[in-house]
């Protein structure tokens, strides 16, 4: 067993384990290098070779515990045919949402323009590198990925007022997402990945009565789906006001929570395996703060099964420096 499946299925409290999201990113100077020569953010997801060298970047640097595939979740918009790009200093601007066009996306048509992903999931799993570690597949929750179709670009702190008004085109575009996010993740696991971190990163956007329609129900037939795979299920409703609601209705195996949250008040509430937490932002201060940041979390969770990570993802400006000095502290602790 690997040290975060001892954590996840085994509920072990010693040898905490780590890995860092957005792990892969523009603070490695290797990855930007790639990027300077690949300026198409999506080809270089469809691009097998690069996307799994990307993926072991930060393993061959880091004593980490997990690698997780170099993607996008807005990799499932694109294989249905809505347009997506990345945008320099904007982030990612999406298409006109043509349900019509959606529609007429089948399955065949759907792998077969993803296949690289999961080719690339293929090499990474056979690497040494990934020996005794997990690789974690992804997807984008129901709900981020709606957000996202509709808005057509990041939300900035609020939804565009008549977000919800065609509540026909909301309804049918959930459901293609659902289905076609099954088969995205049925073939992650098929090639290799052996746990999935389902990201939510719009979560904190809605109201409390809207949670059941747009989070529950869709997550949770997610995370059922993925479980009746035997496969473990992270979850990160990055932003949503109340975890443990959340974790009693949708019941994922490990929850990440977000650097808003008080550890030590989600340590009592919560029973199941808890990730992250740490601001990315620390990773841009010095080494003796990062080192008493890092450890309040391993104190505090010292008795509850869990996985080291960050609040959010690892900053372009961050210096490799200090993601090296966070990874050997936790491995020492
Ligand atoms: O964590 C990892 O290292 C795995 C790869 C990964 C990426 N995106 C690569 C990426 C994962 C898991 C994601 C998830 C993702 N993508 C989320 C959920 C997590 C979160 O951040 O809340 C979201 C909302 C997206 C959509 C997305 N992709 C945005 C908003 C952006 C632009 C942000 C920016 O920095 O401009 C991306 C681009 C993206 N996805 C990059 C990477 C490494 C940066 C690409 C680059 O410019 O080099």
């Amino acid at each position: 067993m690997t040290p975060i499946e001892e954590i996840i299925i085994n509920k072990k409290t010693t040898n905490c384990p780590i890995w860092l999201m957005r792990q892969a990113g523009r603070y490695l100077p290797e990855f930007r290098e790639i990027r300077k020569s690949n300026p198409d953010f999506i080809n270089l997801c469809l691009n097998e070779n690069l996307s799994s060298k990307i993926t072991l970047q930060p393993l061959k640097r880091f004593e980490l515990d997990a690698a997780i595939i170099f993607s996008d979740i807005l990799m499932l918009p694109y294989g249905l045919n809505q347009k997506v790009e990345f945008r320099k200093n904007f982030g990612p601007q999406l298409g006109f949402l043509n349900l019509d066009e959606i529609s007429k996306v089948d399955e065949i048509d759907f792998i077969e323009k993803l296949y690289p992903i999961y080719k690339s999931i293929k090499k990474v799993s056979k690497n040494n590198l990934i020996k005794n570690k997990n690789l974690i597949g992804f997807i984008g929750a129901p709900w981020t990925l709606l957000v996202y179709m509709i808005n057509r670009c990041s939300p900035k702190k609020e939804l565009i007022k008549d977000f919800f008004k065609d509540s026909f085109l909301i309804n049918r575009v959930l459901i293609l997402i659902e289905k076609f996010l099954k088969l995205h993740i049925d073939y992650q696991i098929k090639n290799g990945a052996s746990i999935i971190q389902i990201f939510d990163s719009w979560a904190g956007l809605l109201e409390e009565k809207d949670l059941p329609n747009y989070i529950y129900i869709p997550t949770l037939n997610m995370v059922d789906y993925i479980k009746s795979l035997n496969v473990p299920v992270i979850c990160f409703p990055r932003g949503i006001k109340n975890y443990k609601n959340y974790c009693d209705i949708v019941k994922p195996d490990v929850i990440n929570i977000d650097y808003n949250v008080n550890p030590i008040s989600i340590c009592k509430e919560i029973n199941i395996p808890i990730q992250g937490g740490l601001d990315p932002k620390i990773l841009l201060t010095d080494k003796e703060n990062l080192k008493k940041q890092a450890l309040k979390y391993l104190n505090i969770f010292k008795e509850h099964p869990y996985i080291f990570n960050l609040g959010h993802g690892v900053l372009p400006e961050t210096n490799p420096a200090m993601v090296e000095y966070l990874v050997k502290m936790v491995k020492d602790y």
